[in-house]
């Protein structure tokens, strides 16, 4: 059994009503729990973890290290700015899938930078909350496979 750990950056807590037309209308607690069902169905243990505050981000990382196996992340607006998370999670060197919502390539110019990319496992954007979900069965596979 593996520990996977899913980190939401922020203002996604208010998934369901913020501009749905970017991000759809499920609510992060379904997001939650749905993907807790499926990691269970695996034989997985999964934990989720939301914050506005990039400190506390930063903070769960690092104490995620030796006992998580693969982070799902979604940074959101951090996905742009934060070469401290992005640096926290090289340093924990826990493998991790970076996710987005929307297809963030076909948005404005900023969107279009990850300081993450370069060290996920891979990305997977504009597929809304279902995104997630293909997020953890590619990181089920990867931990089956291991
Ligand atoms: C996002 C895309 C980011 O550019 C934005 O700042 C978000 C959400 C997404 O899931 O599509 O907050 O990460």
């Amino acid at each position: 059994m593996a520990h996977i750990l899913v980190l939401h950056g922020p203002n996604l807590n208010l998934l369901g009503t913020r501009e749905p037309e970017h991000y759809g209308a499920t609510t992060l607690d379904n997001i939650n729990q749905t993907l807790r069902k499926q990691a269970k169905a695996a034989g997985h243990e999964l934990d989720y973890f939301q914050s506005n505050a990039e400190h506390e981000l930063l903070d769960r990382i690092q104490q995620a290290a030796n006992k998580t196996q693969l982070i799902i992340i979604n940074p959101a607006a951090f996905t742009h700015t934060s070469i401290a998370i992005r640096d926290a999670l090289a340093a924990v060197a826990i493998p991790f899938i970076e996710i987005h919502l929307s297809n963030v390539y076909a948005r404005e110019e900023f969107r279009q930078h990850s300081f993450f990319s370069a060290l996920a496992i891979g990305v997977i954007c504009g597929f809304g909350a279902q995104g997630y979900e293909l997020a953890l069965q590619a990181a089920i596979e990867k931990l089956n496979s291991n």
